[in-house]
């Protein structure tokens, strides 16, 4: 199967393995996983650590993210990975997700430079929203919904305010796509993907797990 990153298959699926996994981990976790992202008509996306990019990308039944880009270019920006260097080996960025603004202080400015950056590079920003207020800059095409309180809680939003949520982005914007995210398991993750509003899901804590991440897959 060709897969063209620019063509989402519905249901969007991204894991974001925030900062987990060593290199080891990651090759089993490929290894137990490969079966089902060769054989998925889904759209599977992989935001693992910056560390595990370059080799993640030998895999090409991989589509990867990043979990974060600079806001500036090349050039002496002490520990941060520029957009240039991120394209090297995904296609998609994850921004503005809730952590970031919690323990990096990332601000609405900060973010609104880091989409223009994912955007000059070509890559695909995955811009984070915390509720239906949060501020989206220019050019954002994929949003992700996660509400603070249900990521790694165990508690899920519900479907029918997720999708009302998800709707109403799309009805001030020109946004097409609205993911769900915040304990999204394999037994809840089709009650989202249902919706008539939603997109997709982003994954934490249960894309760490193949068996668990694999049943996500299968059951959206
Ligand atoms: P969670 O995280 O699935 O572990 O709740 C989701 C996220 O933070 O993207």
């Amino acid at each position: 199967m060709v897969r063209n990153s620019f063509y989402h298959m519905a249901p969007l699926i991204i894991a974001n393995w925030k900062s987990h996994m060593l290199e080891k981990q990651a090759q089993s976790w490929l290894e137990e996983m490969k079966n089902t992202l060769e054989t998925t008509q889904k759209t599977v996306i992989v935001c693992p650590p910056f560390t595990l990019l370059s080799s993640l990308a030998l895999d090409a039944s991989l589509l990867l993210g990043a979990q974060d880009i600079s806001p500036y270019g090349m050039g002496s920006y002490t520990g941060e990975v520029n957009g240039a260097q991120i394209k090297e080996f995904a296609t998609y960025v994850l921004i503005g997700h809730s952590e970031r603004r919690q323990y990096f202080k990332e601000d609405d400015a900060l973010l609104t430079q880091k989409v223009a950056m994912a955007k000059e590079h070509d890559l695909i920003p995955v811009f984070c929203v915390q509720g239906r207020d949060t501020m989206i800059p220019e050019g954002v095409e994929i949003v992700a919904y996660e509400p603070i309180w249900a990521i790694g809680t165990g508690k899920a939003e519900s479907p029918e305010e997720a999708n009302e949520v998800a709707l109403d982005v799309k009805a001030k914007s020109d946004i097409k796509t609205v993911l769900y995210g915040g304990s999204v398991t394999a037994k809840n993750v089709a009650s989202f993907t249902t919706m008539h509003d939603i997109n997709g899901v982003l994954v934490g804590g249960a894309s760490l797990d193949p068996s668990e991440f694999s049943q996500i897959i299968q059951n959206a």
